[in-house]
């Protein structure tokens, strides 16, 4: 289960002492329902709204940047970048996520054209314990990328979902041309997230990169002519404030996602097969869904290969099988 860190909470909880719950509730569901409808974070004009967002999605982005960036450690475990850049900031999430992840980070970019969601990133990075430098671009990425420094990782957390597709090539190219060692992109784990990841991916093979997660291989994607689509779940604590604004009563949510890591310089890597669905475990043994190149494996894990089954039965959904 992930949460947001102690720091943002903390800051969090102080911006909305005073602050109604019903009026926040309010601009959360308005929110919730034009994200639903397929809007853009354009809606987000007030600091309310900023708020509201905070409260609402923020948790859930943080936690599927976070599984994202944990899937990728497994990878390359010895990876310590020293710089993000991170665009469609927002609040500043998926930089948040990759200090969390990275002890190493030092400072980060973030390039968002929304001015409260900006100024909200700024009151958080003033929240943070650690001294890392932020610097807050406001503008549209399409523009502002042309300025922005390369770093180790570029981030792009739920923001190219607001991108017409005629822009996602140019965008791309732009954030892969800044990046250093790691491209991360998360979506919504919709068939539309799905399908938004498949086509970066394609775009990302054909400029030299090398898939980290979640795929096990550079091929064609076993899921590209699918029912199934690739993606994965985060399950997240929800806050006192979260259950209140959004009317629940179970104190957790799971956020589905879809992503994509893409890395320079790590040729060779040992990736395994990326387990694509929750294991079912039977009586008679453990029925693993794997990534394999070029068709989705079906493995039966019997219980009687006890070594074996007693590796399947500590997989999760998203984990990493072997070959
Ligand atoms: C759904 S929010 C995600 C925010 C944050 N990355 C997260 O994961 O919580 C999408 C963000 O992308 C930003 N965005 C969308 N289109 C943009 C553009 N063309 N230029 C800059 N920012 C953009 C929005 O302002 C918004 O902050």
């Amino acid at each position: 289960m992930t949460g947001l860190p102690a720091w943002i909470s903390a800051a969090l909880a102080s911006k909305l002492e005073n602050v109604s719950r019903g009026e926040l509730r309010e601009r959360a569901r308005a929110i919730s329902d034009a994200y639903r409808a397929g809007d853009s974070s354009d809606l987000i004009r007030s600091d309310m709204e900023a708020l509201a967002y905070a409260v609402v999605r923020m948790p859930a982005t943080f936690a599927a940047v976070r599984a994202a960036l944990g899937y990728a450690i497994e990878i390359v475990p010895e990876f310590a970048p020293k710089s993000i850049l991170d665009v469609g900031a927002g609040p500043g999430t998926a930089s948040w996520a990759g200090i969390d992840a990275w002890p190493s980070v030092q400072r980060t970019t973030l390039i968002d054209s929304n001015p409260r969601l900006l100024a909200l990133a700024g009151q958080f990075h003033n929240a943070m314990q650690r001294d890392i430098a932020a610097d807050i671009v406001a503008g549209d990425l399409r523009q502002a990328l042309g300025k922005a420094p390369a770093a180790d990782v570029v981030t792009a957390s739920y923001a190219l979902t607001e991108l017409t597709p005629a822009s996602l090539n140019h965008v791309l190219d732009e954030l892969w041309r800044r990046t250093e060692r790691l491209l991360v992109i998360v979506e919504p784990g919709t068939v539309v997230g799905f399908n938004r990841i498949l086509a970066c991916r394609d775009i990302l093979l054909a400029n030299g990169a090398q898939i980290v997660a979640p795929c096990s291989h550079e091929g064609r994607c076993p899921l590209a002519d699918n029912a199934r689509w690739c993606h994965f779940a985060a399950r997240l604590a929800r806050s006192r404030d979260h259950l209140i604004v959004k009317d629940a009563h179970v104190p957790f949510e799971d956020e589905k996602f879809s992503y994509l890591v893409a890395g320079k310089g790590f040729a060779g890597i040992a990736r395994g097969r990326r387990v694509l669905a929750t294991p079912k475990v039977s009586k008679a043994g453990v029925g693993l869904t794997l990534c394999a190149p070029d068709h989705v494996e079906e493995r039966d894990v019997p219980r009687r290969d006890k070594d074996a089954y007693k590796a399947a039965k500590r997989l999760d959904w998203g984990d990493i099988a072997k070959p």
